[in-house]
């Protein structure tokens, strides 16, 4: 099953709920979440992932776009984040493998995620114990930009090291998702898509996250 994950940083900050009730007929809501230094953007932090949580049952997907982010697992897992992935070029193994662990000890789901720059190879050390891995199409930090095609490849090396690793992990992607760039994620082999501008740009967006379901 295709899941669709809306990213609020498409939404309006001043109206959050409002924008979060806007896109009710999703599976997940994507967050953002960038430090000024892993990425040259600056979004939003732990006290709105408190308060996103209060206001809506979805299923956080919560995007560490940080540097060290095992310094803040903890803290993103109490304010309510369901799934936390981490970038694996955020930290070195012993950084990530510290990261992951805190996601177990809080009982939250575990991603990783890779830059376009980042070989497909270097989630073999984690993928058995990942809930999802999050192929970027796009350079993290910005919403809007153009979706990269020769990430279809890495899209299409990620899926076939699930298939023979760890069947159930989901393969998420997320940069440049629409109408257009979706049926061609999922022929090669995504199965949960993040759109932001293609989403909070349309008039109604129930009617581009049915279309991105395909
Ligand atoms: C970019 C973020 C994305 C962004 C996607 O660094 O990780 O989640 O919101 O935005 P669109 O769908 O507009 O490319
Ligand atoms: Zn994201």
């Amino acid at each position: 099953m295709i899941k669709i994950a809306p990213s609020i940083l498409s939404a309006d900050f001043a109206n959050l709920e409002r924008d979060i009730r806007r896109v009710s007929s999703a599976d997940w809501l994507h967050v953002d979440v960038m430090d000024g230094h892993f990425v040259p953007n600056i979004t939003i932090g732990v006290p709105v992932v408190k308060s996103i949580r209060k206001c809506t049952d979805f299923f956080l997907d919560v995007h560490l776009m940080i540097e060290k982010p095992a310094r803040y697992v903890e803290a993103f897992a109490k304010a309510g984040a369901d799934l936390l992935s981490v970038h694996l070029e955020a930290d070195g193994p012993a950084g990530i493998a510290e990261a992951l662990r805190a996601m177990d000890d809080c009982g939250i789901k575990k991603a990783v995620a890779l830059r376009p720059i980042t070989a497909p190879r270097a989630i073999l050390p984690y993928l058995e114990q990942l809930d999802m891995v999050l192929v970027m199409t796009v350079e993290p930090g910005f919403g809007g930009q153009a979706f990269m095609d020769s990430q279809l490849d890495t899209i299409a090396q990620v899926r076939s090291l699930i298939d023979r690793v760890n069947p159930s992990c989901r393969l998420e992607v997320d940069g440049g998702i629409n109408a257009k760039t979706a049926p061609r994620v999922i022929q090669a082999g995504a199965d949960t898509l993040v759109a932001g501008s293609a989403v909070y740009g349309a008039a109604d967006p129930s009617v581009v996250i049915s279309a991105l379901r395909g």
